[in-house]
């Protein structure tokens, strides 16, 4: 199964993602829509995503990437390099890439598609999304939730 990636972030005015570890706003409707996105997929996040998540998500195959060959978590593959997806039997061959920044950052230019739940305003945050705008060549029509609105940017 040849996996091929798209993306899901949110990020506020100025592409901030995190704050001392966790996400700078709680937006129960944006939780929402990130389930409904990710569930029934394989989920990709770098080490201190899943440390900040603190358990693996159900439904969905959790794949963490970390450079330490010690790692090992109940529930979820491990793995050092993204060539190691080709060897996984994946749940499905869409992987949802869902952070941090240093994930969003390696993956970036294999996504085929992109979902942004966009927060507006500025929050206070010390990790930010790289700028993606100029990689899509579509973005769909925004729509509006509870406290954001959500758009899909394609290739
Ligand atoms: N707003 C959102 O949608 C959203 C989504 C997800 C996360 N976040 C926030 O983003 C922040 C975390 O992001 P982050 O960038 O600090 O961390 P991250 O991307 O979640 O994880 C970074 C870790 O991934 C591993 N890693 C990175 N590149 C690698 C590579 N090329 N090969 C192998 N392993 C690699 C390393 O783990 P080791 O150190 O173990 O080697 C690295 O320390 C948190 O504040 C979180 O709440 C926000």
């Amino acid at each position: 199964m040849t996996p091929y990636f798209t993306g899901v972030v949110a990020m506020d005015d100025q592409r901030g993602i995190g704050l001392r570890g966790t996400i700078p706003w709680y937006l129960p409707a944006d939780l929402r829509h990130f389930k409904q996105v990710t569930m029934g997929h394989p989920i990709l996040m770098g080490r201190k995503t899943f440390e900040s998540l603190g358990h693996p998500l159900s439904g969905r195959q959790n794949i963490v990437l970390t450079r330490s060959v010690s790692y090992r978590i109940e529930g979820a593959v491990v793995i050092h390099d993204l060539t190691e997806l080709g060897q996984l039997e994946l749940q499905d061959p869409e992987v949802m890439i869902i952070g941090g920044a240093q994930i969003y950052e390696l993956v970036l230019p294999l996504m085929s598609k992109l979902h942004v739940s966009h927060v507006p305003g500025c929050y206070e945050a010390d990790t930010f999304f790289p700028p993606f705008e100029h990689l899509f060549t579509s973005r769909g029509i925004s729509l509006p939730m509870e406290g954001f609105s959500v758009a899909i940017y394609t290739r």
